[in-house]
């Protein structure tokens, strides 16, 4: 990485409106060098195409096992000369091999305020919970499903008549705001992974990550 270029690989499975996002945001020294899906019909590689993004469709069903999955995988990233790696919506729980290989330039977003509700149906939980906010978080991913180091996240209040479709809508409009941003201070070099944990301009940052005041504020309208 230079200080002028950042090469950002992204991984998808699906619709891609978080990519869509950072797609939308990308100056440099963020560069998307390409996105690579599990699944040839994952929407977000047409958003890719659309904005001239080299892709590249690597089906997990036609490897026998996680292992093989994961080295064809960091064939392709490594092809790209990745920087960051960022996944966007990327359904495949990766191997301790691959997350090692890429340990502090590996990124995921979640749709939860981290540690709560790692895992899947985060919007539902939190609802029967009776939270009065929820959110999501961008971390740095370990060896742990959800349980690496949080680098950001955005608050959204839950309202009285919230579904989990509803909070899901105004948490992915926190999600496109907020993965732009961590991955802009990935690339000027003011985000990385200490021993300790994740350091925003070389101080040590609380469990739960930085929060950005305008950015909840801004989720909380839409
Ligand atoms: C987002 O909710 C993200 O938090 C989770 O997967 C979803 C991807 O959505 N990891 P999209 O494909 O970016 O629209």
């Amino acid at each position: 990485m230079s200080p002028a270029d950042c090469a950002v690989v992204v991984l998808i499975s699906g619709h891609g409106s978080n990519l869509q996002a950072l797609i939308d945001a990308a100056t440099p020294p963020v560069r998307i060098a390409a996105v690579i899906a599990n699944r040839a019909e994952a929407y977000g590689l047409e958003r890719a195409r659309q904005a001239g993004i080299a892709t590249q469709v690597i089906d997990h069903r036609e490897h026998a096992d996680r292992e093989s999955f994961d080295a064809a995988l960091a064939a392709a990233i490594d092809a790209q000369g990745a920087d960051l790696v960022v996944l966007a919506g990327f359904m495949r729980i990766l191997t301790p091999t691959f997350v090692r290989r890429y340990q502090g330039r590996l990124l995921n977003i979640h749709p939860s305020l981290l540690p709560l509700y790692k895992g899947l149906h985060t919007h539902q939980r939190a609802l029967d919970a009776g939270d009065a906010w929820h959110g999501c978080s961008v971390h740095f991913v370990t060896e742990e499903l959800d349980g690496g180091p949080v680098v950001l996240q955005s608050r959204v209040p839950v309202q009285a008549e919230d579904t989990a479709e509803s909070l899901a809508t105004r948490v992915h409009a926190a999600e496109h705001l907020l993965y732009p941003v961590a991955v802009r201070l990935f690339a000027e070099g003011r985000l990385r992974l200490g021993t300790l944990g994740a350091e925003l301009d070389g101080e040590a940052l609380p469990p739960t990550g930085a929060t950005l005041p305008s950015l909840t504020a801004a989720a909380s309208l839409s």
